[in-house]
């Protein structure tokens, strides 16, 4: 039996508490293992006083929660670690503070729970020598080593019943609403959720568009009795010849406070708004998508996540990550991890939707 530590890094997404309940739960009771709750990703194991044991009394009730009981940061890579000296901010490489930390935990290994960036700080680690092995998630679902993330079907959930739910004013109103959704740069959500919504435009950053076909469709949906429509639009979506709203946030500086409101609903909306005379809105979703309780097959996702990866420990696959492929849970090398994938333009679903009269204002 091994001593196994357990962080979770980068954004929340629902599914991370179910994951850390088949881990602690298969890992007690097959393997008899112990475990530590690193909190607050990698920061947990440069500060000090953020760890604690992490048994199954600890997971009782978290299945259904969203979130993760374990804490969660973005900036905490200890690769280029930032640090208050004084009034400035500094960063330095502290990993080989992190590898001694892990020693003095008495640690055999670490089980890191996170998107590409916590992912290739992993790989990164274990190529220093720490044993450590890896669970993807997030709900932009853009990750190439694997073939579904945890998180994505909650997302595309509740992004299904925004739109449905906006259906109503939208109608009552005969306006046009545009919906700003998640998913950086892939259009996985928008494009999936567009769909089960009912959407009539879905712009996606992996076709930039132009207003001018938006504008054609609007038009032609206005000469019918109930001219309303409903726009699914990417935050990562721009149109032809023009850049990224601001998606590559204020990147968050250490010591300053981030605002992040959107950006490329209302450049659409400000565009079309030249073009015709109905009255728009725009409704940015952002952080209510990754928030709640996972759905069920969240949780059974994440849970053969999280019981799957004590299959690498006991084979001694460190440095590899948990992953679906054809529907089985296989292991795959974190430096698969950074590769990301977008939706192909010209893939069934962008193909079917467009053959029912949806447009992608391309
Ligand atoms: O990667 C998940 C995600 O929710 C993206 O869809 C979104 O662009 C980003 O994280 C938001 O990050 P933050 O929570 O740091 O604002």
């Amino acid at each position: 039996s091994l001593r196994l530590g357990v962080l979770t890094g980068g954004g929340d997404c629902p599914g991370l508490n179910a994951l850390i309940r088949g881990l602690v739960k298969r890992g007690t009771h097959e393997f008899g293992h112990e475990f530590v709750g690193i909190e607050n990703g990698y920061m947990g194991l440069v500060e000090p006083d953020l760890t604690r044991p992490l048994t199954e009394e600890d997971t009782r009730g978290i299945l259904p929660k969203g979130g993760t009981i374990l804490g969660t940061s973005n900036r905490a890579n200890p690769f280029i670690y930032a640090f208050r000296e004084g009034t400035r901010w500094v960063e330095r490489d502290v990993s080989d503070a992190v590898l001694r930390r892990c020693e003095e935990l008495k640690l055999d290994g670490l089980v890191a729970v996170g998107g590409d960036g916590t992912l290739s700080i992993a790989h990164r680690l274990s190529e220093k020598g720490l044993k450590v092995v890896g669970c993807p998630k997030t709900i932009d679902n853009d990750l190439c080593g694997t073939d579904q993330t945890f998180g994505f079907d909650t997302a595309r959930l509740i992004v299904t019943e925004a739109l449905d739910r906006l259906h109503s004013t939208a109608e009552s109103h005969d306006r046009v609403m545009l919906v700003e959704i998640m998913g950086r740069h892939a259009g996985f959500l928008t494009l999936e959720s567009g769909l089960a919504g009912g959407a009539d435009v879905i712009l996606l950053p992996e076709i930039p568009y132009r207003v001018e076909s938006i504008v054609e469709k609007l038009r032609a949906r206005a000469t019918r009795r109930r001219s309303f429509s409903i726009i699914a639009i990417s935050e990562g979506a721009f149109p032809v010849g023009g850049t990224l709203a601001v998606l590559d946030r204020a990147e968050d500086v250490p010591g300053r406070g981030v605002v992040r409101l959107g950006g490329s609903g209302k450049v659409c909306a400000d565009l079309l708004a030249q073009h015709i005379e109905a009255e728009i809105r725009v409704n940015v979703l952002g952080h209510l998508q990754r928030g709640g309780s996972p759905s069920a097959a969240d949780r059974v996702l994440a849970t053969r996540y999280g019981c799957g990866v004590l299959d690498l420990v006991r084979d001694g696959k460190w440095d590899h990550m948990v992953a679906l492929r054809a529907g089985e849970i296989v292991a795959v090398p974190l430096s698969e991890s950074r590769k990301e994938r977008r939706v192909d333009p010209s893939g069934d679903l962008v193909r079917f939707a467009k053959s029912m009269g949806i447009s992608f204002g391309d």
